[in-house]
């Protein structure tokens, strides 16, 4: 018996290093793909977006917002999403996209109720009778402590993953009609997994995994671009957190370890990059090379990571 493990166990070890060899020794032409695959892409045709009709949730401010504006400039007709709130600025983006688009309309609903997703998807085939591009772009990022009442993150689960999976499930029927798209904003976080973002990291990993095996079932049909993106100056992180009592703002605390860029080149980049038919979109782009090197090298990322929480500490105890 013991023979069998330590003979599994060493076919196991070089069938690993082989691996690591081959992709090693293939490195230099994986490099030379992606630049090549980034050149071709400066070329490759966009979609032609005049009159399709594209669905965004979470679109009264941040990437939502700026990528409605994008798809107005394209010509696109627009239902818009966010939810209820007095001071709500909904109506006003879509004022502001009915200028260069044809027609835009806006929808009040918390996408976290299965009713209210099934309503919008409904309510937009009524008004519009198709649908090309979905946008699940929803979500919530509260910082997460283990001191803190677990429960209270309960919304992060149900904003950020059934928030994309309850319209994604409504409108698939859509799509398939349409070729259509679907585009889910999950994060740089699902990736990589930052401290002080527990459950907001395992919300954007759950949608990663959800969306990647759902590719299999409806490509090529309808095509599924996951974007994962890092901190980009929106109000999710520009708002002031409270966790544990301690006031956090990640954009002051952290804007000078972690490179922040601006949201409307992102959201163009994003819109872009749709229109181009990519399957995964990442902004900046230098957080691929972090996703290689947390995967090549975990403990190169912890050790990074560890000095990113040091400065964090640092920050909040003001040495
Ligand atoms: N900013 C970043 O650094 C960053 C990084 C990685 C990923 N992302 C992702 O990008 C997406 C957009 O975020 P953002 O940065 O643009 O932040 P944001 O400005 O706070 O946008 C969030 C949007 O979601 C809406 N929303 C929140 N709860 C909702 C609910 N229950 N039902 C319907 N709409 C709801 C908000 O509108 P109301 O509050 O008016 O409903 C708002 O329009 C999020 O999924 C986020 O996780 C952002």
């Amino acid at each position: 018996m013991y023979e069998a493990y330590f003979r599994h166990k060493f076919t196991d070890e070089v069938v690993l290093y082989i691996f690591l060899l081959l992709l090693l020794l293939m490195s230099p032409f994986l490099f030379i793909w992606e630049l090549i695959s980034n050149i071709r892409s400066f070329f490759q045709c966009k979609e032609n977006m005049s009159g399709k009709v594209v669905l965004i949730t979470g679109a009264s401010s941040g990437l939502g917002e700026l990528m409605a504006y994008e798809y107005a400039k394209r010509g696109a007709r627009l239902a818009i999403i966010a939810t209820k709130r007095p001071e709500s600025r909904l109506e006003q983006v879509a004022e502001r996209a009915r200028v260069p688009s044809p027609d835009v309309f806006c929808m009040f609903a918390d996408v976290s109720k299965v009713d209210e997703c099934r309503m919008f998807v409904d309510d937009t085939i009524k008004r519009f009778h198709h649908l090309d591009h979905l946008v699940c772009n929803t979500g919530i990022g509260p910082i997460y402590s283990s001191n803190i009442d677990v429960t209270k993150f309960r919304p992060v689960m149900e904003i950020n993953f059934w928030g994309s999976i309850y319209p994604t499930q409504f409108a698939l029927p859509y799509l398939k009609k349409t070729h259509g798209k679907i585009i889910v904003n999950s994060s740089a976080g699902g990736v990589l997994h930052p401290p002080k973002h527990g459950i907001y990291n395992a919300s954007k990993a759950a949608l990663i995994s959800f969306y990647e095996s759902l590719r299999f079932e409806v490509s090529p049909t309808v095509t599924i671009t996951i974007l994962t993106i890092g901190f980009i100056k929106t109000n999710l992180i520009t708002a002031k957190y409270s966790a544990n009592g301690v006031g956090f703002h990640l954009k002051e605390d952290l804007g000078d370890v972690v490179p922040v860029m601006e949201a409307k080149p992102c959201a163009k980049a994003i819109v872009d990059g749709v229109c181009k038919g990519a399957t995964s979109i990442t902004e900046p782009r230098f957080y691929k090379a972090l996703f290689l090197i947390k995967f090549l090298f975990p403990q190169l990322h912890r050790f990074y990571l560890y000095m990113y929480c040091l400065k964090i500490f640092n920050a909040k105890t003001g040495r």
